[in-house]
C-alpha cells in the first residue's frame, strides 16, 4: 500500500521572533526540517515525501535535499495562508495510487522513527490515527477578554495532540474537500476535519520528547534534546543517565 508524507513547513515563525523564517530555522547548525526528513528516509513504511513551504524558499529546500541525499522527497510545493492551506497544497500534489497519508509538521524535529511505524501500522486498523500525549499540567478555561477563569478542565480526559497524523487518503482527502469557511484556529490540526465527518480518530500514545518548534524557548529544549539524542547513537549511551 502505498504511503505518502505531508511536511508542512510554510509557517512564518512570527512567534519564534528568530529572525529567521521558519522554513530555514537550524537546530545545532542543521535545517530544522532535515531531522524529520531523514527519519522518512530511513523509514521501510514510506514511499515518497512532500514538502510544503513557501515558494522563496524552494532553492535552499532543492539544494538541502539533494545534499542530504534526500530521495524520497519527490516534491517541494507552494503552501498557504494557513497550515490547513498548506495541508490542502500537500494533498493534491499526492500520486492517485497513494493509500495512507502522513502528516508530520516540519516543526517537530524529534520524531521517532518508532513512533512513524507505528502511526502506519495503527492505520491499518483505524482509518485516522494521532500521535498525543496525556496532560501533564491543570489546564482551566478562562474568557479570553476579562482573564477571569471560566471552568477547570478535567485532567484525565486530555491529551496534548502532535503529529504524526496518518489517514487513509480517502478519508482525509474527504475530509479537507468538506472542510468549508473556518479560521485557522479552528484547523490546528488535520485531525479536526476528520472528527467532522464522524469518524473515529484513533490516539497513539506520542513522545513527550516530540515537541513543536513554535517559540524560541523551544529551540534552547530542541537543541539540548537532539544534542542527547546524538551523544546516545555515537556511544551507545544517554548523558546523564
Ligand atoms: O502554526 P503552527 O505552529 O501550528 O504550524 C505547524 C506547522 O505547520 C509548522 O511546521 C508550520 O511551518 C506549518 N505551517 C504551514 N503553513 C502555514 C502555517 C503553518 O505549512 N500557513
Amino acid at each position: 500500500m502505498k504511503t505518502q508524507v505531508i511536511i508542512p513547513l510554510a509557517g512564518s515563525g512570527a512567534r519564534l521572533n528568530a529572525g529567521t523564517p521558519k522554513a530555514l530555522l537550524k537546530l545545532n547548525h542543521k535545517l530544522m526540517a532535515l531531522y524529520a526528513l531523514e527519519i522518512f528516509e530511513d523509514c521501510g513504511l514510506v514511499d515518497s515525501v512532500v514538502l510544503v513551504t513557501q515558494k522563496q524558499f524552494f532553492n535552499e529546500w532543492l539544494a538541502a535535499v539533494q545534499a542530504a541525499g534526500l530521495k524520497k522527497v519527490k516534491r517541494i510545493i507552494e503552501g498557504g495562508v494557513t497550515r490547513a492551506d498548506s495541508v490542502s497544497n500537500g494533498l493534491a500534489a499526492l500520486d492517485d495510487d497513494t493509500r495512507i497519508v502522513l502528516i508530520h509538521d516540519g516543526a517537530r524535529p524529534l520524531v521517532t522513527g518508532q513512533l512513524v511505524s507505528d502511526a502506519i501500522w495503527l492505520c491499518h486498523d483505524y482509518s485516522a490515527v494521532i500521535a498525543a500525549v496525556p496532560v501533564k499540567p491543570t489546564v482551566k478555561q478562562a474568557d479570553t477578554r476579562t482573564l477571569t477563569v471560566t471552568r477547570t478542565l478535567d485532567r484525565s480526559s486530555l491529551w496534548e495532540v502532535q503529529t504524526p497524523q496518518v489517514f487513509h487518503a480517502e478519508v482525509i482527502k474527504r475530509a479537507y474537500a468538506e472542510r468549508g469557511p473556518g479560521t485557522a484556529a479552528l484547523f490546528t490540526d488535520d485531525a479536526v476535519l476528520v472528527e467532522r465527518l464522524g469518524v473515529p480518530v484513533k490516539i497513539l500514545m506520542g513522545d513527550y520528547k516530540n515537541i513543536k518548534i513554535t517559540t524560541g524557548e523551544d529551540i534552547v529544549i530542541a537543541e539540548a534534546l537532539l544534542s542527547g539524542l546524538s551523544a546516545e547513537g555515537s556511544n551507545g549511551q544517554a548523558i546523564g543517565k
